[in-house]
């Protein structure tokens, strides 16, 4: 098993402050396994992923990777963010091959290791279709263009395990599905273990093997659906009755973990007390 959360727990602030932002998580996740991950706004995604990053530390449980227990961040795991958080003063060249540097210093590079980072450095530069715009800095990129090297960076240390949170969140519709059929692609063919964020529920059938829904106060696993699609997918089957019925499904149970009743009862009381305020002076 690539990830092993066992009664994974983690609370924010103290007392009658604490906040239980994961609750007893529950999680395998195979080697080459591609899941994702949904849920109404604060159930713990970010916090689970940060956990799986090696950003932030489990208060009870375990989280093993390989059968080991996390304790920091490693090049074998990579984040993406949803806000591109490229180095703005790096070209687009420079930034893919940040991170790359650093463990080439670490590791006493010899001139073969470089000559293996550049030469990947360059396959991620064409795989992105970001050839023409290498020498440019990221405030010249669109967002699309800055997600896409952001995407390369990550892929860089040719992670075996890639974290993404919302990472096509910004994207305009059809930028976000050219990014759909490129990260599936990268992922069949560098084998990798990819959990990743979204609030679309399109996007995490299309793209998952497994979809994680996961519910607020406390955060929590709710239920884990089987996507039952091919794993080679094709943008047709985002028609198939399976793919509706189950976003149907996921879709109605994120309404009502969410909590969204309780606001649009507020709406209402918000208006009724509008309807009856004094007007004018
Ligand atoms: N550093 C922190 N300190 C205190 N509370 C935090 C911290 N990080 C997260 N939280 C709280 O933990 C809960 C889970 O937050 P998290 O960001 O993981 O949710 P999320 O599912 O990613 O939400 P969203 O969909 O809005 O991104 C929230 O209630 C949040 O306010
Ligand atoms: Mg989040």
């Amino acid at each position: 098993m690539k990830i092993q959360c066992r009664n994974l727990s983690k609370f924010f602030g103290a007392g009658a402050q604490r906040l239980t932002a994961l609750d007893n998580i529950e999680l395998q996740v195979q080697h080459n396994e591609f899941v994702t991950l949904v849920g109404a706004s604060g159930c713990g995604k970010s916090t689970l992923l940060r956990m799986l990053a090696g950003l932030e530390r489990a208060d009870q449980g375990a989280l093993l990777i390989d059968g080991r227990h996390v304790t920091d961040p490693g090049i074998a795991r990579a984040l993406v963010f949803q806000h591109y958080s490229l180095y703005p003063w790096l070209t687009v060249l420079n930034n893919i091959k940040f991170c790359r540097r650093l463990d080439v210093h670490r590791r006493h590079s010899t001139s073969a290791s470089v000559e293996a980072a550049s030469g990947r450095a360059d396959a991620l530069v064409r795989l992105m279709g970001l050839a023409a715009c290498i020498d440019a800095y990221p405030n010249q990129l669109s967002g699309g263009m800055q997600q896409r090297v952001a995407i390369a960076r990550a892929l860089m240390g040719r992670p075996e395990i890639l974290l993404m949170d919302e990472p096509f969140g910004a994207l305009d519709a059809q930028t976000r599905e050219v990014m759909h059929d490129l990260i599936l692609h990268v992922h069949r063919l560098e084998q990798s273990t990819i959990v990743f964020v979204t609030h679309d529920v399109e996007e995490a059938i299309y793209l998952g093997h497994r979809v994680v829904l996961m519910a607020p106060r406390p955060g929590r696993i709710d239920s884990i659906y089987e996507v039952p699609l091919p794993r080679e997918r094709t943008r047709d089957m985002k028609h198939a009755p399976q793919f509706l019925a189950l976003k149907r499904e996921l879709l109605d149970r994120i309404r009502d973990t969410s909590g969204i009743e309780t606001d649009l009862d507020l709406l209402d009381q918000l208006s009724r007390n509008g309807a009856s305020a004094p007007q004018g002076d």
